[in-house]
């Protein structure tokens, strides 16, 4: 046995007694150098955020290599930042958690090596997380009482899913996008439209001041009674409805096409997740969250809260700090795989496309 072995399963046992656990938690799965400090994976103690964001302006999105290399600068800074924020040192901590996927392979590969020597040199359990469970967790965060089974529709830039969570570490997938991802249609979109990096929440802003029924863009494929998404035909009726009138010289004000779209992503995410709830309804009581970076958009929590209520589920959402990439949903990830002693060894590696399921 090392030296490393002897003490972290002395912290893990501890754990196991019920001994209260914090975590210092790292994300770097995209665009966010993110680290906090998370006790009991509900108790943010501190949450520092780095984002990369004006880096990715100029060229429309994320550039995987600057996104790494930024990843590599701000590592170090923004975990001193989280522990000091704190008011902690390394040492006082319980574990280190860190995102091992799915998520771009060279920003992972930052934060999890990073992770790997703190854990390493302070004699800490270390343990991977995936980087959906973290969004899916960031409602615990917001909400002391929640509790799984619940189920939960999960929007970001990577993913769009209906969850089943049946237990902190045990998911099931009810739905699934055929192509790309609703904020990925949010962002395609708003580069038609000529509006920055990000996307999502500039689409949002101007949609404030469009006409949501303005234009009707029909889908087939998502009006059908089963859970599974399509957003790309969605996104090229809108480019084509703007093509063709810049070819005509149709006047169409840009808020209206936004809000227009905007308002059938909506309904779609809406009505499946709602519907989604009800069928599990006898499993969950009725409960339905929402979590990802698209959570953060007004009109798709404002629509979900409605139609919760109408159909009488419970529903929650991430505070708005949470929403979009951060480490203290990874904290309280974490948590609920410490809770049944799962942790890892060094060898675990990056990977860009791992399952939810088990
Ligand atoms: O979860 P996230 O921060 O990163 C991924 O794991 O992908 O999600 C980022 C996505 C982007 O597509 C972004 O445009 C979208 O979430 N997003 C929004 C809003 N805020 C972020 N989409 C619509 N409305 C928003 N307010
Ligand atoms: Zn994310």
């Amino acid at each position: 046995m090392t030296e490393y072995d002897r003490r972290a399963g002395e912290k893990l046992a501890a754990l196991k007694r019920g001994q209260a656990a914090k975590v210092l938690a790292i994300e770097t799965s995209c665009d966010e150098t993110a680290a906090a400090v998370v006790e009991n994976g509900r108790r943010v103690l501190s949450s520092a955020v780095h984002t990369q964001i004006p880096l990715h302006v100029p060229y429309g999105g994320v550039v995987p290599e600057i996104a790494s290399r930024s990843h590599v600068q701000k590592i170090g800074p923004v975990v001193q930042r989280a522990l000091e924020q704190a008011g902690m040192s390394l040492a006082q901590m319980d574990a280190v958690a860190v995102t091992n996927g799915p998520g771009l392979v060279g920003a992972l590969l930052v934060g999890l090596s990073y992770a790997k020597g703190l854990a390493y040199a302070a004699g800490l359990p270390f343990l991977g997380v995936h980087h959906i469970a973290s969004h899916i967790a960031a409602n615990y965060l917001t909400y002391a009482e929640l509790e799984p089974p619940f189920t939960c529709l999960v929007v970001s830039g990577g993913h769009s899913h209906i969850i089943a969570v049946e237990a902190y570490d045990r998911y099931r997938l009810i739905g699934r996008t055929r192509d790309d991802a609703a904020g990925e249609a949010f962002d395609k979109v708003a580069r038609v439209l000529d509006l920055p990096y990000p996307g999502g929440p500039n689409l949002e802003k101007l949609a404030l001041s469009g006409d949501p029924m303005k234009y009707t863009f029909h889908s087939a494929f998502n009006e059908g009674d089963g859970f599974d998404f399509s957003f790309s035909g969605i996104k090229t009726a809108v480019v084509n409805r703007l093509h063709n009138a810049r070819q005509t010289g149709e006047k169409i004000d840009p808020a209206d096409l936004a809000a227009s779209f905007q308002r059938t992503v909506v309904d779609i995410l809406t009505e499946k997740a709602v519907r989604a709830a009800l069928l599990e309804r006898g499993k969950t009581g009725g409960k339905l969250a929402l979590a990802g970076g698209v959570s953060a958009n007004k009109a798709l929590r404002g629509a979900l809260e409605k139609r919760s209520a109408e159909a009488g589920v419970a529903f929650y959402c991430p505070a708005f700090e949470y929403c979009t990439d951060n480490a203290a949903m990874v904290g309280a990830a974490a948590y609920g795989k410490l809770r049944e002693g799962c942790v890892d060894d060094f060898s675990l590696n990056a990977i860009p496309y791992l399952s939810i399921e088990a």
